[in-house]
């Protein structure tokens, strides 16, 4: 072991060297005179021990002690006294020396002793010292440890605060969820109900429509029947008046005098005219209805055909797009029949001029216009014009009464004559 004596004394660190040498080298002693020197060989680290002498040149008293201690605090310390200084010694103990020994008293045997106990003391003390920092160390981090705890704890408190508030909403929710499943149910229920109303009404409008279909059909076949027998029917009557025409023109049917002949051929031109009304609605498959521009113009022609011997005269018809029923196309084909083969017979004699007198060739012209829902038929021919001694609502000729009749009673028409540049007749039907 190590001694560092601070004595100035000579002979007192000569003592000392005599009562430890009977130990042999287990103790090594050296010396150091002032405080000053001691600090230079503390600093070398190799001390294990310090006897120190409170009296030295450079410091006096317990101050001394104190500053050994301050600088090497875990160094055990023994403090030399004087004979009766039994005080100083108590104070030392007082200020963390391990022992004191009282210079002249000292032997051999207490000196290692005093040397063995403090150093064995210092030893557990500083053990102490250090046990009770590293307590010092695990309470600090015990206590860090409790505080992390507390907050975690903390923490946890919230999150179980927070965990029971959305467990509160779901619960919230859960009922809202649970009362729409019910209204949801009851709604269901009632679509069920009315989808099962809508199928059965779906079946019946199917059932109707069906229904309705098969009428459709049966309706359209019996239309397709109806217009089949008045087409048959149409045609009939025209064979009919085609075959009285054809009986007219059987020789030996009527007188062969001229007069006889043009009777024949009035009574022909008549039939023809009706006969004409019934091949035009049998060919144009409108069965009530008359295409009169059609009509008229065949009309004509037919006439024309039987007057071809005569010069010839031209002819137009106007009538586009008119459609008349049975009731006022018949009349009217009667009418348009009587006035057209007068024209013929009478309007243009050998005698007249019609280019030099009317300053254009003989014409003979219908025209049925409509307006407004009324029509106005009008038959024209640029000739000599109607002798002004004839009058329409008086004649006693057939032609004229013939027209007159068919044009108030069949046709519930206004007649209108008029003879400045050839004969005009002009029909208002209502
Ligand atoms: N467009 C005409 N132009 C000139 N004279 C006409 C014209 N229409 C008729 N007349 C004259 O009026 C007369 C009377 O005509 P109406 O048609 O009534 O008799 P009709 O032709 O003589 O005989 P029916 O017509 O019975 O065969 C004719 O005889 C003719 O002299
Ligand atoms: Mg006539």
């Amino acid at each position: 072991m190590k001694i560092l004596a601070v004595e100035d004394n000579p002979a007192d660190v000569e003592i000392l060297r005599e009562l430890l040498d009977p130990q042999g080298s287990a103790f090594e002693l050296q010396n150091a005179k002032t405080l000053a020197a001691a600090w230079g060989i503390l600093s070398k680290g190799e001390t294990e021990f310090i006897l120190i002498d409170l009296g030295l040149p450079d410091s006096q008293g317990i101050a001394t002690l104190r500053e050994v201690r301050a600088r090497y605090p875990s160094h055990p310390i023994v403090v030399l006294t004087g004979f009766d200084d039994e005080e100083t010694g108590m104070l030392a103990l007082n200020e963390g020396a391990q022992d004191y020994l009282v210079k002249g008293q000292i032997t051999g045997l207490s000196l290692v002793r005093s040397i063995r106990y403090a150093h064995e003391r210092n030893r557990i003390e500083q053990e102490l010292v250090r046990k009770n920092s590293a307590l010092d160390a695990a309470n600090k981090e015990l206590t860090a440890t409790d505080r992390e705890l507390r907050e975690k704890n903390e923490k946890l408190i919230a999150a179980y605060e927070d965990l029971t508030a959305v467990h509160e909403e779901l619960r919230q929710v859960n009922d809202e969820l649970i009362s729409y499943n019910f209204q949801l149910t009851a709604l269901n229920e009632k679509l069920t109900v009315a989808q099962g109303k809508l199928r059965q009404y779906l079946e019946e409008l199917t059932k109707s429509e069906q229904d309705l279909k098969r009428s459709e059909a049966s309706l359209k076949e019996a239309l397709a029947e109806k217009e089949i027998l008045l087409s048959e029917i149409h045609h009939r009557v025209k064979n009919n008046l085609a075959a009285f025409i054809s009986l007219l023109s059987l020789e030996g049917s009527s007188e062969d005098t001229p007069a006889g002949r043009m009777l024949r051929q009035d009574l022909q031109n008549r039939a023809r005219s009706m006969a004409l009304i019934h091949e035009t609605l049998y060919r144009t498959k409108t069965f009530d209805q008359v295409n009169m521009e059609t009509y008229m113009r065949t009309l004509l022609d037919q006439i024309a055909q039987t007057f071809r011997t005569k010069k010839p005269v031209m002819t137009s018809v106007d009538a586009k797009g008119i459609m008349l029923d049975i009731p006022r196309a018949t009349p009217a084909g009667l009418i348009i029949n009587e006035l057209v083969t007068n024209s013929f017979k009478y309007a243009f004699p050998e005698s007249f001029d019609c280019l030099a007198v009317r300053h254009a060739p003989p014409t003979i012209s219908l025209a049925l216009t409509r307006n407004e829902g009324a029509y106005m038929l009008i038959v024209r021919d640029n000739g000599v014009g109607l002798p002004s001694e004839i009058d329409l609502s008086k004649t006693k000729t057939l032609g004229l009464k013939l027209v007159n009749f068919l044009a108030r009673h069949q046709m519930h028409a206004k007649v209108e004559v008029n003879t400045t540049n050839g004969t005009e007749f002009v029909f208002r039907l209502q």
